[in-house]
């Protein structure tokens, strides 16, 4: 997939501009605070229908201004698709047209492969469950409207159920009072414990490789999933997790009522990252974690290129974190993609592979104008 053009209309820092792009790497170039998030932020709306940050509507718009309005088209399954979005503050109301037809749900989303890697995920194995967790929750969503379903009805009863257990004083018979709860924890929970299982796998098959060339040593990478029902959850069937965790949890329900919030469950899974057996978190360097951030990365854009078409890769400040040699490594997985918006402040921060490949689109972002506007497409 890639977008072939892009226009704005009092989006974020955005007045009115609009440009082109060829598939390849499209550089963005522009100093702090001149609009380059605000673009990449642009291109992956018109992708899903909404911000990677999850900025509310109103405050995409430019201030004092009324509304904003995007438009894009894409390429994707071979054909060109024309976006729009707009929302409109004093109607409060956000509208989405797909090559003309309004659309209430945005199902172009499921069809859209995009990555995109930001400086906080290169900090993921240093920071806490909870970060890796909404990690996997935004990847897995993006890929799927199910598990983004699942995922926001898990955290309702979730919430219900530990309301109940603050309140439990209140209440004397404890079986009858979770019971209900405790079935859809383990109907919903099962369900997104077994797309976790399936994609970690996936994720851990191809980055233990990308590991091994890109870094070129002999460390072993290992991705592990940790889940209520076990390590090894992949092969399982929905079925069989249910049925494991519905034994754990009816065991845990004293326990529960005594401390008084839910231990058991996909809100409380994690993701470790092994190398040689030992867990990154604790024991490799930051330069090593990082790296094994990247070979996620790599892995999460090959499963794209063999699933469905070539995905779209945004990689926002990234660069500028990396030291020279890591930034290599990042270079190379920029090539699997059909389409990369990269973001530097200079240019010249890249002199040393500029050589190696060549940029299709370059812009130059000034206080959200683009001044400078190439393409080669
Ligand atoms: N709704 C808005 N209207 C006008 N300007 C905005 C709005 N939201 C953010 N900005 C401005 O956008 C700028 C940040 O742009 P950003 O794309 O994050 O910069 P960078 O080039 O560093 O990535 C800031 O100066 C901020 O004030
Ligand atoms: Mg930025």
């Amino acid at each position: 997939m890639y977008l072939k053009k892009i226009s704005l209309r009092n989006f974020r820092n955005y007045a009115q501009e609009k440009t082109s792009f060829s598939p390849g790497i499209c550089l963005v170039q522009g100093a702090n605070g001149q609009g380059k998030s605000n673009l990449l932020e642009a291109i992956y709306s018109l992708c899903f229908g909404r911000t990677f940050r999850n900025i509310r509507e109103r405050d995409l718009v430019r201030w004092n201004e009324p509304y904003y309005y995007l438009q894009g088209i894409l390429h994707l399954q071979e054909r060109y698709v024309k976006v729009e979005l707009g929302y409109e503050l004093s109607k409060k109301r956000k509208v989405i047209k797909i090559n003309g037809k309004t659309t209430g749900q945005f199902r172009l989303a499921q069809y859209c492969p995009v990555v995109f890697f930001i400086p906080e995920d290169l900090e993921l194995i240093r920071r806490g469950p909870e970060e890796r967790r909404r990690y996997l929750d935004r990847e897995l969503s993006q890929e799927s409207t199910l598990y983004a379903e699942l995922i926001s009805r898990y955290n309702r009863v979730i919430y219900q159920k530990n309301r109940i257990l603050k309140e439990r004083k209140r209440y004397n018979e404890i079986i009858e009072m979770l019971r209900p709860w405790n079935k859809q924890v383990v109907y919903l929970g099962s369900r997104i414990i077994h797309k976790r299982a399936r994609a970690i796998s996936a994720w851990n098959k191809l980055a233990a490789k990308n590991y091994k060339i890109l870094f070129q040593n002999d460390q072993k990478m290992k991705i592990v999933y940790n889940n209520i029902v076990g390590e090894e959850v992949e092969d399982t069937t929905i079925a069989e997790i249910e049925e494991k965790f519905e034994r754990k949890i009816i065991s845990k329900e004293k326990e529960e009522w005594e401390r008084g919030f839910s231990l058991l469950g996909p809100h409380r899974d994690d993701v470790i990252f092994l190398l040689n057996g030992r867990d990154a978190k604790r024991f490799a360097s930051h330069g090593q974690q990082r790296s094994v951030v990247i070979a996620l990365k790599a892995a999460q854009i090959q499963l794209f290129n063999e699933k469905k078409e070539k995905p779209l890769f945004i990689v926002d400040d990234v660069f500028s974190e990396l030291d020279e040699k890591r930034k290599k490594q990042c270079f190379l997985l920029l090539q699997e993609a059909e389409q990369v918006f990269l973001t530097v402040t200079e240019k010249s921060s890249l002199n040393n592979f500029l050589d190696q490949v060549e940029l299709s689109s370059f812009v130059r972002i000034k206080e959200g104008k683009i001044l400078e506007s190439k393409n080669d497409g």
